[in-house]
């Protein structure tokens, strides 16, 4: 089917408390492999793509790629900016055929983040495109040394609501202990679940869980069992991602996991089979890894059968 836009597929999965991937892609297998799961799964879907998987692809290459995909497939998908930094980028995506943007302004202090929110959220709604920003800071809770220092890095559930009447944004990323890539906690890990709630009780809007790969234990030692180096790699539990679903989230972006399933896999064919050089025997391993890495998260949010 044509593309929609993401409250299409967030506003139902708030209310009936599940939760969609948002799964980032920069080539053509890691799309084939988010539809062809999406697709067996009767899942609807998130295709993200970061400010530098746009300037790898380009845009043209991978709007076209993943609309054919979702035509093709008969996926109910949303073509998504991840941590778009400025209005500028989100005005090129959503020129070029993006359904759905985010605007990350979180870096900057708060009323530079309203303002920075609210500027693209006016423009993309013109277009009927809508929009996700980010309060708070990603990072793990262990790494805050104080009160203070966690007050000021984790989102404020009063400031959320108040954040998302002034922007007129439509979802909202939130900081709970969760931080990007494959080094998530040094010691257990620990989100802040009652904060969540806390939240979720006061903006009624889909809410996002940024850096949430699990980094499984499986997926791990295949990658380093054929030679990959990421000693102490650690994610976030699939029981707390399973918690937070019920505690409001209702988008989960994933990066980390499918390219370590990626890696493992196409480490595996070139060690294993040292005759093989035809690129489609050792991308097409890797692609075949991140589609099971898909199917397993659908299940575990819980969006299978609801396209
Ligand atoms: O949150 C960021 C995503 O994992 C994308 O990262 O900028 O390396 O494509 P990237
Ligand atoms: P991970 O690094 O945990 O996969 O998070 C990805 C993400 O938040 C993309 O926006
Ligand atoms: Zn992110």
């Amino acid at each position: 089917m044509p593309l929609v836009d993401s409250k299409e597929i967030l506003v139902p999965a708030r209310e009936h408390g599940y939760a969609v991937g948002a799964f980032n892609t920069s080539n053509l297998e890691i799309s084939q492999a988010i539809f062809e799961a999406a697709a067996e799964m009767k899942s609807p879907v998130i295709v993200a793509t970061s400010e530098s998987a746009i300037e790898y692809a380009g845009f043209v290459n991978v709007f076209s790629t993943v609309r054919h995909l979702a035509e093709y497939y008969d996926v109910k998908a949303a073509l998504h900016l991840d941590h778009g930094k400025d209005l500028d980028i989100a005005v090129k995506c959503i020129m070029h055929g993006w359904t759905s943007v985010m605007i990350d302004a979180s870096k900057l202090e708060y009323e530079g983040n309203v303002a920075s929110t609210s500027a693209v959220a006016e423009i993309a709604h013109m277009a009927g495109v809508p929009v996700e920003a980010e309060l708070g800071r990603l990072a793990g809770i262990e790494d805050m040394v104080n009160v203070d220092e966690r007050e000021a890095a984790l989102t404020d559930p009063v400031q959320a609501e108040e954040f998302m009447e002034r922007t007129g944004c439509d979802f909202l990323a939130v900081a709970v202990g969760t931080s990007h890539g494959a080094y998530k906690f040094k010691g257990e890990p620990k989100l802040d679940l009652e904060r969540l709630s806390e939240i979720a009780g006061k903006v009624e809007q889909p809410l996002v869980l940024h850096g949430a790969s699990s980094v499984p234990q499986d997926v791990l030692e295949t990658a380093a069992k054929y030679g990959a180096k990421l000693p102490g790699a650690k994610g976030v539990p699939e029981d707390a991602i399973k918690e937070a679903v019920k505690r409001g989230i209702a988008k989960i972006n994933i990066d980390t996991d499918l390219r370590l399933a990626f890696t493992g896999a196409v480490r595996k064919v070139l060690t294993e089979s040292p005759e093989v050089f035809d690129p489609r025997k050792i991308l097409g391993s890797g692609r075949d890894a991140i589609k099971d890495v898909v199917k397993r998260k659908i299940r575990l949010f819980g969006s299978d059968g609801k396209a």
